[in-house]
Protein backbone atom coordinates (compact mmCIF):
# COMPACT_ATOMS: atom_id res chain seq x y z
CA UNK A 1 0.00 0.00 0.00
CA UNK A 2 1.06 3.34 -0.99
CA UNK A 3 2.11 5.61 2.01
CA UNK A 4 2.67 9.47 2.78
CA UNK A 5 5.08 11.02 4.83
CA UNK A 6 3.47 12.86 7.99
CA UNK A 7 5.29 13.72 10.55
CA UNK A 8 9.09 13.23 10.32
CA UNK A 9 10.98 11.40 12.98
CA UNK A 10 12.44 14.76 14.44
CA UNK A 11 9.03 16.60 14.84
CA UNK A 12 8.57 13.43 16.59
CA UNK A 13 11.66 13.73 18.64
CA UNK A 14 10.89 17.45 19.25
CA UNK A 15 7.23 17.03 20.34
CA UNK A 16 8.07 14.20 22.90
CA UNK A 17 10.65 16.36 24.46
CA UNK A 18 8.01 18.91 24.99
CA UNK A 19 5.59 16.39 26.47
CA UNK A 20 8.48 15.23 29.27
CA UNK A 21 9.11 18.79 29.86
CA UNK A 22 5.86 19.02 31.01
CA UNK A 23 5.53 16.03 32.76
CA UNK A 24 9.22 16.48 34.64
CA UNK A 25 7.36 19.64 35.89
CA UNK A 26 4.16 18.71 36.74
CA UNK A 27 5.18 15.31 38.62
CA UNK A 28 8.46 16.67 40.42
CA UNK A 29 8.48 15.18 43.83
CA UNK A 30 5.69 12.62 43.21
CA UNK A 31 7.59 9.47 41.44
CA UNK A 32 4.46 8.81 39.19
CA UNK A 33 3.81 5.18 37.64
CA UNK A 34 3.63 5.29 33.65
CA UNK A 35 1.87 2.99 32.30
CA UNK A 36 2.17 2.12 28.46
CA UNK A 37 -0.83 0.62 26.76
CA UNK A 38 1.18 -2.05 24.42
CA UNK A 39 2.26 -2.85 21.36
CA UNK A 40 1.69 0.53 19.56
CA UNK A 41 2.95 2.77 22.10
CA UNK A 42 6.94 0.81 22.18
CA UNK A 43 8.74 3.40 21.00
CA UNK A 44 7.00 6.55 22.17
CA UNK A 45 6.80 5.20 25.84
CA UNK A 46 10.38 4.24 25.03
CA UNK A 47 11.37 7.46 23.64
CA UNK A 48 9.22 9.75 26.70
CA UNK A 49 10.80 8.32 29.64
CA UNK A 50 14.05 8.91 29.13
CA UNK A 51 13.35 12.29 28.35
CA UNK A 52 11.40 12.72 31.62
CA UNK A 53 13.78 14.03 33.95
CA UNK A 54 12.60 13.04 37.40
CA UNK A 55 12.18 9.39 38.67
CA UNK A 56 9.28 7.30 37.34
CA UNK A 57 8.32 3.69 37.52
CA UNK A 58 6.63 1.87 34.54
CA UNK A 59 4.21 -0.99 33.68
CA UNK A 60 2.54 -2.00 30.86
CA UNK A 61 -1.41 -2.71 30.02
CA UNK A 62 -2.33 -4.39 26.95
CA UNK A 63 -5.73 -4.82 25.60
CA UNK A 64 -7.25 -5.90 22.47
CA UNK A 65 -10.32 -5.41 20.39
CA UNK A 66 -12.60 -7.44 18.30
CA UNK A 67 -12.98 -5.85 15.15
CA UNK A 68 -11.56 -4.95 11.35
CA UNK A 69 -8.13 -3.35 11.26
CA UNK A 70 -9.26 -0.12 10.91
CA UNK A 71 -11.52 0.18 13.25
CA UNK A 72 -12.15 -0.83 17.06
CA UNK A 73 -15.29 -2.66 17.43
CA UNK A 74 -16.58 -1.66 20.72
CA UNK A 75 -15.56 -4.79 22.97
CA UNK A 76 -12.26 -4.21 24.11
CA UNK A 77 -10.65 -6.67 26.92
CA UNK A 78 -7.63 -6.65 28.94
CA UNK A 79 -5.37 -9.32 27.44
CA UNK A 80 -2.39 -8.29 30.31
CA UNK A 81 -3.59 -5.95 33.28
CA UNK A 82 -0.66 -3.76 35.38
CA UNK A 83 1.38 -5.76 37.74
CA UNK A 84 2.62 -3.11 39.67
CA UNK A 85 0.68 -2.02 42.64
CA UNK A 86 -0.97 1.38 41.50
CA UNK A 87 -3.59 1.67 44.63
CA UNK A 88 -2.45 6.00 45.90
CA UNK A 89 -0.03 6.06 42.78
CA UNK A 90 0.08 8.95 40.90
CA UNK A 91 -0.53 7.20 37.17
CA UNK A 92 0.13 8.30 33.86
CA UNK A 93 -1.42 6.23 31.10
CA UNK A 94 0.87 6.34 27.91
CA UNK A 95 -1.33 5.71 24.53
CA UNK A 96 -0.28 5.76 20.76
CA UNK A 97 -3.51 6.76 19.10
CA UNK A 98 -6.86 7.82 20.92
CA UNK A 99 -9.85 7.29 18.22
CA UNK A 100 -13.07 6.33 19.45
CA UNK A 101 -11.80 6.65 22.86
CA UNK A 102 -13.21 3.00 23.80
CA UNK A 103 -9.87 1.51 24.69
CA UNK A 104 -9.02 4.46 26.38
CA UNK A 105 -11.72 4.54 28.58
CA UNK A 106 -12.06 1.12 29.52
CA UNK A 107 -8.97 0.80 30.95
CA UNK A 108 -9.48 4.28 32.43
CA UNK A 109 -11.79 2.43 34.14
CA UNK A 110 -10.00 -0.09 35.18
CA UNK A 111 -7.26 1.46 37.04
CA UNK A 112 -9.52 3.75 39.18
CA UNK A 113 -11.27 0.96 40.33
CA UNK A 114 -7.50 0.06 41.66
CA UNK A 115 -7.89 2.81 43.20
CA UNK A 116 -5.05 5.17 41.40
CA UNK A 117 -4.72 8.74 43.54
CA UNK A 118 -4.67 10.13 40.50
CA UNK A 119 -4.87 9.69 36.65
CA UNK A 120 -3.75 11.66 33.57
CA UNK A 121 -3.53 10.53 30.13
CA UNK A 122 -0.46 11.01 27.75
CA UNK A 123 -1.48 9.96 23.84
CA UNK A 124 1.17 11.14 21.38
CA UNK A 125 -1.34 11.23 18.36
CA UNK A 126 -5.35 12.24 19.21
CA UNK A 127 -7.78 11.45 16.62
CA UNK A 128 -10.88 13.93 17.92
CA UNK A 129 -13.13 13.02 14.13
CA UNK A 130 -14.48 9.73 15.54
CA UNK A 131 -14.31 9.98 19.33
CA UNK A 132 -17.07 8.31 20.82
CA UNK A 133 -16.61 8.26 24.03
CA UNK A 134 -15.05 11.51 25.73
CA UNK A 135 -11.80 11.40 27.22
CA UNK A 136 -9.74 14.04 28.49
CA UNK A 137 -6.39 13.93 26.81
CA UNK A 138 -3.80 15.69 29.19
CA UNK A 139 -0.66 15.66 27.21
CA UNK A 140 -0.90 15.23 23.57
CA UNK A 141 1.54 15.09 21.39
CA UNK A 142 -0.42 15.96 17.59
CA UNK A 143 -3.96 16.40 16.82
CA UNK A 144 -4.58 14.73 13.28
CA UNK A 145 -8.11 14.68 11.12
CA UNK A 146 -7.33 12.93 8.09
CA UNK A 147 -6.25 9.45 7.45
CA UNK A 148 -5.13 6.06 9.11
CA UNK A 149 -1.66 6.22 10.43
CA UNK A 150 0.82 4.16 10.13
CA UNK A 151 4.47 3.93 12.14
CA UNK A 152 6.43 4.49 14.71
CA UNK A 153 4.97 1.87 16.84
CA UNK A 154 1.18 2.52 14.45
CA UNK A 155 0.23 -0.89 12.85
CA UNK A 156 -2.28 -2.07 9.87
CA UNK A 157 -2.77 -5.26 10.72
CA UNK A 158 0.52 -5.62 12.22
CA UNK A 159 2.78 -3.98 9.57
CA UNK A 160 4.98 -0.76 9.37
CA UNK A 161 5.18 -0.57 12.60
CA UNK A 162 8.52 -0.55 12.47
CA UNK A 163 8.80 2.75 10.34
CA UNK A 164 10.71 5.58 11.86
CA UNK A 165 8.36 8.44 10.86
CA UNK A 166 4.57 8.60 11.36
CA UNK A 167 2.76 8.32 7.30
CA UNK A 168 -0.19 8.47 6.22
CA UNK A 169 -1.90 4.92 4.81
CA UNK A 170 -3.67 5.53 1.11
P1 LIG B 1 -10.06 3.50 19.97
O1 LIG B 1 -10.46 2.49 20.98
O2 LIG B 1 -11.05 3.61 18.83
O3 LIG B 1 -9.74 4.85 20.55
O4 LIG B 1 -8.80 2.94 19.23
C1 LIG B 1 -7.57 3.00 19.78
C2 LIG B 1 -6.68 1.96 19.18
O5 LIG B 1 -6.99 1.70 17.80
C3 LIG B 1 -5.28 2.48 19.19
O6 LIG B 1 -4.63 2.11 20.38
C4 LIG B 1 -4.69 1.84 17.96
O7 LIG B 1 -4.18 0.57 18.29
C5 LIG B 1 -5.84 1.69 17.01
N1 LIG B 1 -5.89 2.80 16.04
C6 LIG B 1 -6.80 3.78 15.94
N2 LIG B 1 -6.53 4.62 14.92
C7 LIG B 1 -5.39 4.16 14.37
C8 LIG B 1 -4.56 4.61 13.27
O8 LIG B 1 -4.80 5.62 12.58
N3 LIG B 1 -3.46 3.86 13.01
C9 LIG B 1 -3.11 2.75 13.73
N4 LIG B 1 -3.85 2.31 14.76
C10 LIG B 1 -4.98 3.00 15.08
MG1 LIG C 1 -2.77 0.91 20.71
Amino acid sequence: MERELLIPREAIKKRVKELARQISIDYEGKEPVLIGILNGVIFFFADLIREISIPTRIDFIRAASYGSEMESSGSIRLTKDVEMPVQGKSVVLVEDIVDTGLTLSHIVKNLQSKGTESLRICALIDKPERRNIDVSIDYCGFKINEGFLVGYGLDYDEKYRYLPDICILK
